[in-house]
């Protein structure tokens, strides 16, 4: 289980309103006592914040915002001291234009020669509806920006980026840090030779990008992580697991350890299409390709907030942690947040992603444990006081204790963990699967319909974890879920 934290919006403890690596520090004891294995970092390296972080300025340093190099140096000690591997976000695919190198080694970048009047092609950039392509009176071409304009692609068809950015891995990888969160690591090899995309995709090209190159240089990114036993999972943004799968690479010749797969975070609450989601993975994601699955991140409403109600977050809690592969969980979730609504004065992403990185509340007081009394640099979400970490470490029914039951279970049994995965027989809005590893069994019955809903099972199971607290199998309440064992 990997927990993300989004370092600004964990826990302040400057009072700049600001979350910073002190914070994530002062509360390391929270993720043990939930049962994570890992954390990843979204981005803490220096930028100027255009997309707080994912522009980043200097790939060897952290943002003064968040701290130093030795308040990274002393998280990642007390992370592995309390049995935590560290995962870093990694931005492989551009860099600030405030990066030195934008000015010093404009050859790292993508520039094309043109028409100032006409954009190189028809590819918009993913935070808008302007092309993806800005022009330098300058140097009189335009650079690439699949993303926001402060935001200029790498050139990687240019050995001299490879090895700088094989440079800023292992920069990291001599500190201790365990792997890295690779961003949009897919689109890194569209290089000087911009594939063609068809009609449409151009609208999108970061979920349209596909190109074999990308699968050379992961090749070479595996190469550096593997000498120091790191591992990578990587941002693939596309939409289809059958391609998604490519960036594992084979055996032969491996790329990603492990690789988002998006089409299950975008699934609706909706059996048909989560057996279809999961019917894919388990067609493509086989033997070395491990799958991973994931609800919530720092780029979507929260799935409490999508799917409607803290009874359907609980349930789809239970299919993240139980279904094959590895769990990420987005901080907070376990605290069953919704999203923040942001009064259009307080808006500051250009994605309109606000929402979902509202602060975290640590105790129920105003300020919510946040250091300093400053202002949070974005709303608190709903019932921030009773959603607190502290209101629900006081009450065992809540959804945090939930969420460290569902951890417990996945940890105590191997087949959870990973085993093999089967249908059985089951009523069209449950999903109804078997995990099994040796003589270890469970079985897992998720109902995603209102009505109350009866499994009729083979043996003799019983209840190990209901999301409601009380069903069962004849007995299945509307958005609910249950994981059984044998008796
Ligand atoms: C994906 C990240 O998750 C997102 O937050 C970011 O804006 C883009 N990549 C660009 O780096």
């Amino acid at each position: 289980m990997v927990y993300q934290v989004y370092p600004r919006s964990f826990c302040d403890t400057t009072g700049t309103g600001v979350g910073d690596l002190g914070g994530l520090r002062a509360h390391l004891d929270h993720l043990v006592w939930l049962g994570v294995d890992a954390v990843w970092l979204s981005p803490i390296c220096r930028s100027p914040m255009a997309d707080f972080g994912y522009d980043v300025s200097a790939y060897d340093d952290v943002d003064p915002l968040f701290g130093t190099l030795a308040d990274l140096d002393g998280l990642v000690a007390e992370a592995h001291a309390a049995g935590l591997k560290v995962l870093l976000d990694w931005v492989p695919n551009h860099t600030s234009t405030e990066h030195p190198w934008f000015a010093e080694r404009p050859e790292f970048y993508v520039w094309v020669d043109g028409d100032p009047l006409v954009p190189p092609n028809g590819w918009v950039e993913a935070f808008g509806d302007g092309p993806a392509w800005a022009w330098d009176e300058s140097r009189r071409q335009w650079y690439l920006h699949l993303f926001l304009p402060e935001q200029a692609d790498l050139d990687w068809s240019n050995p001299n980026v490879v090895a700088a950015m094989h440079a800023t891995l292992r920069f990291w990888l001599d500190r201790g840090v365990d792997g890295f969160r690779m961003d949009v690591v897919h689109c890194i090899g569209k290089g000087h030779d911009l594939p063609e995309l068809l009609p449409g995709q151009e609208l999108a090209p970061v979920v349209a990008i596909d190109v074999p190159f990308t699968h050379t240089l992961l090749q070479g990114i595996r190469g550096v992580l593997d000498a120091y036993g790191a591992m990578s999972i990587g941002e693939v943004y596309l939409l289809d697991t059958a391609k998604v799968a490519t960036y594992y690479g084979t055996p032969e010749a491996p790329e990603l350890h492990l690789s988002f797969n998006f089409p299950g975070l975008w699934a609706p609450w909706k059996a048909q299409t989560w057996r279809t989601r999961i019917n894919e993975v388990e067609r493509h994601l086989t033997g070395d390709r491990w799958p991973t699955w994931v609800l919530s991140n720092h780029d979507v409403p929260r799935h409490r907030t999508r799917y409607g109600s803290e009874a359907r977050a609980r349930a789809a809690a239970v299919l993240l942690v139980t279904l094959r592969g590895t769990p990420f969980l987005y901080a907070g979730e376990e605290l069953g947040l919704e999203d923040a609504v942001v009064p259009a004065d307080r808006v500051v992403d250009p994605g309109g992603r606000d929402g979902c990185r509202a602060p975290l509340p640590w105790t129920a007081e105003p300020g919510h444990g946040w250091g300093g009394g400053a202002e949070p640099w974005l709303p608190w979400p709903p019932d921030a006081a009773a959603r607190s970490v502290a209101s629900q470490r006081a009450d065992e029914g809540s959804t945090l204790w939930f969420y460290r039951r569902l951890l417990a279970a996945r940890q105590g049994s191997p087949a959870l963990r990973s085993g093999t995965f089967a249908w059985i027989v089951a009523p069209p809005d449950v999903l109804a699967y078997l995990r099994t590893s040796g003589g270890d069994r469970r079985l897992v019955l998720v109902n995603q319909g209102a009505g109350v809903a009866a499994v009729e099972l083979e043996g003799n199971w019983e209840v190990e974890l209901a999301s409601d607290g009380s069903s069962t199998p004849s007995a299945l309440a509307g958005d609910a879920a249950v994981i059984l064992r044998p008796v």
